[in-house]
């Protein structure tokens, strides 16, 4: 379903993502795993079109400096210079990291605002879903969304992801800052959100509370590619156990 292929994104003085490839199979939830840094953002940007949108914003104020090469493939077809908007419509959707939310709009209006691109009955049918996928937004529904704690507000930031109807979903260190109660929450609504046919790339610093739902998962390091397998080959590396499976996570 996707396919990158030695991926460079080049910042002015850092090399983001150095020779990186990986694939993504329909249906996979495939993780990547990597240190502050380490271009977890910068790929699931540049997959999404961010990193397309921000170079030719730059370039049109006489700025070049971001470099792209390589390929990305979606269904088959080469996305590199399609404009992230477009992107969507095919249907790679990316839940940012922080779970960024309008503020000041209601969590209804958020989640509306996530498929400003969709049809107002697909908006609908997804929106029931979103509430039944995370119960408590349903009864915060009215409420401002930057009154909500930090884990709400990720649910809301998935929501919005999911209303504008992912085949691909991109998520961004979903787990960053939650609790670990709020973080089972996040992982089972990821199994679901994969039982709806939704393919999902996600990335995180630690592996560990995300190993249960993954098939795969891809070590990154200086934006280099270290090590990829299944969960199971990662925890048994020792030298990925001891870089993302550490004592700081496994409180
Ligand atoms: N817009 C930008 N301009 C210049 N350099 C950038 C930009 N965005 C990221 N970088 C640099 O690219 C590298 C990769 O950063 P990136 O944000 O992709 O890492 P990350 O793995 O998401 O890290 P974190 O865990 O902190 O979110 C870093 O060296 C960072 O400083
Ligand atoms: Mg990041």
């Amino acid at each position: 379903m996707l396919e990158v292929k030695n991926l460079i994104v080049f910042y002015e003085n850092a090399l983001a993502l150095n020779d990186l490839s990986l694939s993504v199979q329909p249906g996979e939830v495939v993780g990547v795993f990597g240190s502050n840094s380490a271009g977890k953002t910068t790929l699931l940007n540049t997959i999404a079109g961010l990193t397309w949108h921000l170079k030719h914003r730059e370039l049109r104020k006489g700025g070049q400096r971001i470099t792209i090469a390589g390929e990305i493939k979606f269904a088959g077809e080469e996305i590199s210079a399609v404009k992230p908007a477009e992107r969507v419509k095919k249907g790679i959707v990316l839940c940012r990291e922080r779970h960024p939310v309008f503020r000041d709009n209601s969590v209804e209006e958020n989640l509306r605002l996530g498929g400003y691109m969709r049809k107002g009955s697909e908006i609908k049918v997804m929106m029931e879903f979103v509430y039944e996928l995370f119960p408590p937004l349903a009864r915060l529904k009215r409420k401002k969304a930057g009154m909500l704690s930090g884990g709400e507000q990720e649910m809301v930031a998935i929501g919005m992801a999911l209303v504008a109807r992912p085949k691909l979903l991109l998520m961004d260190e979903p787990l960053l800052g939650l609790s670990p109660a709020m973080q089972k929450e996040v992982v089972r609504a990821v199994r679901e959100i994969r039982k709806q046919g939704v393919t999902i790339l996600l990335a995180e610093q630690y592996a560990r509370p995300v190993i249960p739902v993954i098939d795969r998962g891809y070590v990154i390091e200086n934006g280099t590619l270290v090590v990829s397998g299944t969960g199971a080959e990662l925890l048994d590396n020792p030298e990925v156990r001891a870089a993302y499976f550490g004592i700081e996570e496994s409180r």
